[in-house]
């Protein structure tokens, strides 16, 4: 709806054009976001700035009067709010429904602002909004005064690294611009808030709707000597500390037209760089110098953090993309394996044991959380225990990476500290990270260089490592037909090992049971335990229900090419449950069994299998038959 950049544009035609342009040029950008619960009118207040900062066409102006009188909640006066819910969607349900970025201009600063709805999907607004704002306005009815949600969006806006908090009291005008109210709800806050860890909070009385101490100080408040929240928008210190910290340079890309050019290019994420400095690979840790610092506009002497540059080594170093270039003085840390926060807004649980893509600004790789230390309640600060982070949920936990990436701590450096967790399956943004420091165990741990390899224990079997992974509900068959498999390979003289569900579960996995926490943590453990098989050189049966499509995708990705075999055991629940070997079906659906697979608890299909087996009707003997025949014409047997 509002094309921003058109008002200031629109005024050039009148006005000094270069004279505007230099302004505009030398001002600061301050970004920040607004946060709250849903009736506390952040709309409004972002309605109101753009309103009084004259961003707003005539025509514009018109259309809003008319759908005030349409859908707005304000009588005769125009809904200011309306002008930020561009969306029709959003009037008819009364309230806004995704993260929208306002720009608008003062005389003396530039101004980005998010503003991030306050139901359901808060966090992942939140942390879209958060993650290049200096500063939060939270806003508080105050009629309400601070309520939970105020401390939930306040303490998840520190974890994403906002250190300045205006505290927009509003609606002040609602309790007859009462100071004692005020100073009720910003005492409140203030002590809530000293153990979040900001560095300015300003609580400021205003009224959103009708203007008072928005733009300027208003005379309904006499009592209220602060700022007004333009005036403090403008002065708060927020001047970036990134072109101070230690050279970071995340390699975004490698630009190599031709044989004799061959540049790393990127954005500076944080200090500075010149031509001749001494720069490190963060990986290898291999030293170069900067030969040249090349941008659209021709060679720089000297680039600062938040320029975007491409630069030209000394010498002939390897650097992909997602490793970084840094100062030597003040290296990353290069680890697999870190303890985060991390704010989750996967519809789906965080599942430690799970395998998520890991994305930080330009490297990306595999990661598990290994251990969830413990869930932050967002009410009081509180530290849980928990198995698992639901939607909306903070915690910390251990990562646990495929492969080692440079990062330094979130609170060093918010560009190279952070990361995104993104789900396989869905390839959906499930959480946000903020890593807090690399595991030590990680730093001590170094991979032993055997000579006896998988490949020379295979020859000496005279057979092609595999793993035969056999999925289905419980009773549908897979261990009768894994049993039968085995006993024919055996017979041919093959070398090879079942793992089966139920007795992994009598030694190794013992201490598990069948939440979804523990089938995640079952499965992982059994694809690594097939996996060390597979390196013996074995032919590897597995038997589990393994019912998630997840980890049956971390199990094939964790062997070699071609050699996971899926085998899908297709028998219908009410099949299985017919049968019930165990009369374990018969339990469940009485409820004596909580958790059971098919009953109350899920089994994700598998959408490719390699192998699928529809049981009904046939027998086990065909069945095995059908599965050898499969095995046989590819080489596997
Ligand atoms: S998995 O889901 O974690 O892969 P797994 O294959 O190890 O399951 O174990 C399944 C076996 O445990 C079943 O064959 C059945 O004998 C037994 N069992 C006991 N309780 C349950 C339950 N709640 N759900 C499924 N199987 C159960």
């Amino acid at each position: 709806m509002l094309t921003l950049a058109e008002k200031p544009l629109a005024e050039l035609e009148v006005v000094d054009v270069r004279g505007y342009l230099a302004s505009q040029e030398n001002k600061t950008l301050l970004r920040f976001l607004t946060c709250g619960s849903v009736d506390d009118g952040k709309s409004t207040l972002i309605g109101r700035l753009l309103y009084d900062t004259k961003l707003i066409f005539e025509d514009q102006l018109a259309a809003l009067e008319r759908d005030s009188r349409r859908h707005g909640t304000t009588g005769e006066g125009i809904d200011l709010a309306l002008l930020v819910d561009g969306l029709e969607a959003e009037r008819e349900q009364g309230i806004t429904i995704d993260v929208a970025y306002r720009f608008f201009a003062t005389p003396r600063r530039k101004f980005i602002v998010a503003d991030t709805p306050g139901h359901e999907q808060y966090t992942r607004n939140m942390a879209t909004g958060a993650s290049t704002a200096d500063l939060a306005v939270v806003l508080v009815d105050a009629r309400k005064g601070v309520l939970e949600q105020t401390r939930r969006h306040s303490i998840i806006a520190s974890l994403l690294g906002i250190r300045h908090i205006v505290l927009a009291v509003n609606k002040i005008d609602l309790v007859g611009f009462d100071e004692e109210v005020f100073r009720r709800i910003a005492a409140d806050y203030e002590a809530f808030a000293k153990n979040v860890g900001f560095a300015t909070i300003q609580p400021i009385p205003l009224s959103a709707r009708h203007g008072d101490n928005v733009t300027a100080v208003s005379e309904n408040t006499p009592w209220y000597t602060g700022p007004s929240l333009i005036e403090h928008l403008e002065t708060v210190d927020v001047e970036s500390e990134a072109a101070a910290q230690p050279f970071r340079f995340p390699v975004q890309y490698v630009n190599r037209p031709n044989p004799d050019f061959r540049g790393f290019a990127g954005t500076i994420a944080s200090g500075a760089i010149s031509v001749n400095d001494e720069v490190v690979v963060a990986k290898s840790g291999k030293r170069t110098r900067v030969k040249r610092i090349v941008t659209y506009d021709g060679d720089l002497e000297t680039a600062v953090a938040g320029q975007a540059v491409t630069l030209l080594l000394a010498d002939e170093v390897e650097v992909s993309r997602g490793n970084m270039l840094v100062a030597p003085e003040a290296q990353p840390h290069v680890a697999d394996q870190f303890a985060a926060n991390v704010v989750w807004f996967g519809e789906q649980p965080l599942l430690p044991g799970r395998t998520y893509l890991l994305r930080t600004e330009t490297d990306e790789v595999s990661a598990t959380v290994s251990h969830l230390k413990h869930r932050l309640n967002v009410g009081n600060l509180a530290r849980e225990a928990a198995k698992c982070l639901e939607l909306n949920e903070v915690g910390v936990c251990n990562f646990s990476l495929q492969a080692p990436i440079a990062f330094d701590p979130f609170a060093q450096n918010r560009t190279t500290g952070s990361f995104i967790l993104i789900d396989r399956l869905t390839n959906a943004t499930v959480g946000a990270g903020m890593i807090l420091h690399p595991l030590r165990r990680a730093e001590n741990i170094y991979w032993q260089a055997l000579d006896v390899t998988k490949a020379s224990r295979a020859a000496l079997k005279h057979q092609k490592p595999a793993v035969l992974w056999f999925t289905g509900l419980s009773g549908s068959g897979k261990s009768t037909i894994a049993n039968l498999l085995e006993k024919r390979l055996h017979a041919a003289g093959r070398h090879t090992y079942i793992l089966d569900g139920d007795n992994v579960r009598h030694g190794l996995n013992r201490d598990l049971g069948f939440t979804e926490e523990d089938r995640v943590e079952n499965i992982r453990r059994v694809a690594e335990v097939a996996r060390l098989m597979a390196d013996a050189g074995l032919i590897v049966l597995v038997s589990f229900i393994s019912p998630f499509r997840a980890e049956r995708r971390m199990a094939r990705d964790l062997m070699n090419e071609g050699e996971f075999v899926e085998v899908f055991v297709d028998t219908p629940f009410e099949e299985c449950a017919k049968r019930d070997p165990k009369g374990l079906y018969a339990r469940a659906m009485k409820g004596e069994i909580k958790n059971f697979t098919g009953v109350d608890s899920p089994y994700e299909v598998p959408e490719e299998p390699d192998v699928h087996l529809r049981t009904v009707g046939r027998s086990p003997v065909e069945l095995a038959d059908e599965l050898e025949r499969w095995l046989r014409e590819r080489g596997y047997c």
